[in-house]
């Protein structure tokens, strides 16, 4: 659910800042890139030419030569209304492959888009680029930032993040998948944090949290009240594993009791 609320967020926020941009035109290598520009298919509309961030719009049958902002393509099932330049992640370039060259600035590597920051062990932030200029956000605890797909997701669902290293949690080699039959489920409590505890799936863990005020009873497998869970009324006296950014947040928020 916070997915979807973060993926509601962000294209709230690109149709905002792409609609303050829409007057933007590149004016970059447009002149032998188009080779059907003369023509309107109809009087009205936007329509695809042979690269994927280019594009002719026709006004009362008057073509005029379009180039997206850097780092957005144009994408031919967009609506009349909306602006046709897009995130990468919603539009399909087959058969026109070829961008105008990045506009990378010290902060970004194109002017717009979504881009993952970090390595395979930091993998919770991504940052959003606005002309150029970065904004950086937080996955929720525990997700990802996914760059295929443009959200933040489970560790082990992002190619390029390691979930062990992320999460600073290695699923014992015995932990059975994920399944539907009771048997196959592996729940194990942090080590170190009573509040929150791991699924491993296919030897990979994911990262639950019982919530402010609830610790995790590994005999029945529930969140629990705190006293009903054996080890659970103070922080040990040990650090969260892992070096990660996700692990110092843990050492800095263990369990108050
Ligand atoms: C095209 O757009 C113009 C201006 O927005 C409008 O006046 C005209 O009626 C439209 N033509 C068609 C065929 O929709
Ligand atoms: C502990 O567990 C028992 C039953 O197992 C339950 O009735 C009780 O509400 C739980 N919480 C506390 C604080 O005892």
């Amino acid at each position: 659910m916070l997915t979807n609320f973060l993926k509601r967020t962000i294209l709230i926020g690109a149709t905002v800042f792409v609609s303050v941009c829409s007057q933007f035109q590149g004016n970059y290598y447009q002149k032998q890139q188009y080779q059907s520009s003369g023509d309107c298919p109809q009087p009205n509309g936007t329509f695809p030419t042979s690269t994927c961030d280019g594009y002719i719009q026709c006004i009362n049958g008057i073509p005029e030569e379009k180039l997206c902002p850097d780092g957005l393509l144009f994408n031919p099932e967009s609506g009349p209304r909306s602006f046709p330049c897009q995130y990468p992640v919603d539009v399909d370039c087959t058969g026109r492959e070829r961008t105008q060259p990045p506009q990378a600035t010290d902060e970004c590597p194109h002017q717009f888009g979504y881009y993952k920051i970090g390595d395979e062990q930091n993998c919770g932030q991504f940052k959003n680029c606005v002309d150029g200029r970065s904004f950086i956000f937080d996955c929720p605890e525990g997700l990802a930032w996914n760059s295929a797909s443009y959200r933040c997701d489970w560790p082990d669902q992002v190619s390029d993040c390691n979930a062990e290293a992320y999460l600073g949690f290695t699923c014992p080699s015995d932990a059975r998948q994920f399944g539907f039959g009771a048997e196959e489920y592996r729940f194990f409590r942090s080590p170190n944090d009573c509040q929150r505890y791991f699924i491993c799936i296919d030897s990979k863990p994911r990262l639950y949290n019982c919530g402010e005020g609830k610790a995790f009873n590994d005999l029945s497998n529930t969140c629990d009240d705190p006293e009903n869970v054996t080890g659970c009324a103070l922080p040990q006296n040990s650090q969260f594993r892992g070096s990660s950014k996700l692990a110092q947040y843990y050492n800095k928020n263990l369990y108050k009791n």
